[in-house]
């Protein structure tokens, strides 16, 4: 096709640089402007959607979970690799438990179970019966496991019976001699692999337990699990991975301030170094108000002291902010102040700038500077990814993945519906735990300042990678309309038009009874 657009399309439908000045007087988010389709001979399931986000730091997919105390620690974070994504842990729990959730990911062997829930020999069946009933667990065969961690045989869920109730599990256990093992050293760089082979060579066996000389157990691996992971692996996008085969794990940290009001110099790269430590790919310095001296200083210390770890930081929502943490040492700077579906910060304060407006603005400042940008908060849907891409690297999302049953925190049940909870770190309660910080309040005054978030349900969703699948797919839908194979593509052949409401109308589902037929 013409490699010059037509002029009635390019009167239209204009490009970032000419529409978003031409719009300079009002600002904008994601609903209120639409890409315009290009000539296309790329199909969607071709598309590549690999990103860099500093020199150090690809992801194959441009999604990452929110550093939220109901979005992201080390099961979500784990997911989140797995699909080639990356999860930021969050900061509202103690330090130590911040370290072990990084270790919890960067050590995790994907299909092992690392910590099966184990039995002890004297317990009754009855007592395995109740645990199965109280914790609403799925499966019913366990290691047995002695008081020095040593194994003494398999529980097998056919004697886990009601009948069997008074026997103790030393006399119903298959033992030790004809439990099925692997050493952890006979693993090798593709326990995958190892565990799929285990499984043939053996049939009829649907487990194995990992020991190390010592005979202590160290995981478990199921054939279910093997069976899906090596269906997955034919999967179109790879985990993201550090160059040791880890998965790759974020974490977020706050400016924390001394008792004299200082930045704590000390306890801040204590901890960012216990991260790195523990192999953590990259910290994100968070807080609300990212063009403020404790966060510049924070980034700076940061810089000095581990020059080669990619640092996010933010938020801010102006060209002089990206300036400020790109010359602090900030690899990728998060943009968003007041999007987020939990978030008040607009209402309370009175500031913020919506979220398509302030990432144009941000982005003319990220060319210059050298970094790259994250669209923070406010995605709704796979479309408003697709809008943000055009102008970022990759967005945070907390919204929606907070109803996945990766995110921390129970399932509720209320009216016979299921949901998780989803509260903004910047309100009431999870200042009150601890993310005050965030905010510019310390601890003990957070019950003294206005909240800026709210507390809130999610309806609990698919699995992560069900959701990940949908967002994805759209991704890969909107890059298709535009023929981009890939996400610099989109960047260039992105052309905006803005919509009014009635348009917006026409965009949703309308004049319909709308029914699902499938789940
Ligand atoms: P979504 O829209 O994905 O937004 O749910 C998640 C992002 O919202 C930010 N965040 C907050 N902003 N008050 C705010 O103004 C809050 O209490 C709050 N908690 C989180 C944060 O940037 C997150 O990634």
């Amino acid at each position: 096709m013409a490699a010059t657009p037509h002029p009635v399309d390019s009167e239209f439908y204009l490009a970032a640089e000419q529409f978003f000045p031409a719009q300079r007087h009002v600002a904008l988010t994601y609903d209120d402007v639409t890409l315009a389709t290009q000539f296309s001979e790329i199909l969607p399931r071709d598309t590549q959607l690999a990103t860099s986000l500093a020199e150090e730091l690809t992801l194959n997919i441009p999604i990452i979970s929110a550093d939220m105390d109901t979005v992201t620690e080390a099961r979500m974070a784990i997911s989140m690799a797995l699909n080639g994504g990356l999860g930021l842990i969050h900061y509202n729990m103690p330090e130590k438990d911040q370290l072990k959730e990084v270790s919890r990911v960067k050590n995790h062997v994907h299909g092992l179970i690392q910590e099966p829930i184990q039995v002890k020999p004297e317990q009754l069946i009855g007592d395995v019966l109740r645990m199965i009933e109280e914790r609403r667990f799925s499966f019913s065969t366990f290691p047995v496991v002695d008081a020095k961690n040593q194994l003494v045989g398999l529980l097998p869920g056919h004697v886990v019976k009601q009948r069997y109730a008074s026997k103790l599990v030393s006399e119903a256990l298959t033992p030790r001699s004809q439990v099925h093992t692997l050493n952890v050293s006979e693993l090798g760089n593709d326990p995958i692999t190892r565990a799929d082979k285990f499984f043939s060579d053996n049939p009829g066996i649907h487990k194995i337990l990992i020991v190390d000389d010592q005979d202590c157990l160290h995981g478990l691996f199921t054939l279910s699990d093997i069976e899906r992971i090596t269906l997955e692996r034919r999967a179109q996008f790879k985990p993201a991975r550090d160059n040791k085969f880890r998965l790759l794990c974020g974490a977020a940290v706050s400016a924390t301030r001394n008792p004299f009001g200082e930045l704590d110099r000390e306890r801040l790269l204590n901890h960012v170094g216990g991260l790195v430590d523990r192999g953590l790919d990259v910290v994100a310095v968070s807080t609300a108000h990212g063009f403020s001296k404790g966060v510049g200083e924070a980034v700076r210390m940061i810089r000095s002291a581990f020059p080669a770890l990619p640092i996010l930081a933010g938020n801010v929502t102006s060209a002089e902010g990206v300036e400020f943490l790109a010359a602090a040492g900030a690899n990728s700077i998060k943009v968003g102040q007041g999007p987020g579906s939990i978030c008040t910060t607009r209402l309370v304060a009175g500031v913020g700038i919506p979220q398509l407006t302030a990432l144009y603005v941000c982005s003319r400042a990220a060319a210059q500077s050298g970094v790259t940008l994250i669209a923070d908060g406010g995605v709704n849907k796979s479309g408003d990814i697709v809008k943000a891409l055009t102008l970022a690297e990759g967005v945070i999302c907390g919204g929606l993945l907070a109803g996945c049953p990766e995110a921390p925190g129970e399932t509720l049940e209320i009216g016979g519906k299921l949901y998780k909870q989803y509260r903004g770190m910047g309100s009431a309660a999870a200042m009150k735990a601890g993310a005050a910080a965030r905010y510019g309040h310390t601890r003990d005054s957070a019950q003294k300042v206005a909240a800026e978030g709210v507390e809130a349900l999610k309806e609990l969703s698919g699995s992560l990678d069900q959701v990940l699948a949908q967002l994805i797919g759209g991704i890969q839908s909107g890059l298709g309309y535009l023929g981009a194979s890939d996400l610099r593509h989109l960047r260039s052949r992105a052309r905006f038009i803005r919509v009014t409401s009635a348009g917006q109308r026409e965009s949703a589902p309308h004049d319909v009874i709308e029914v699902k037929t499938t789940k």
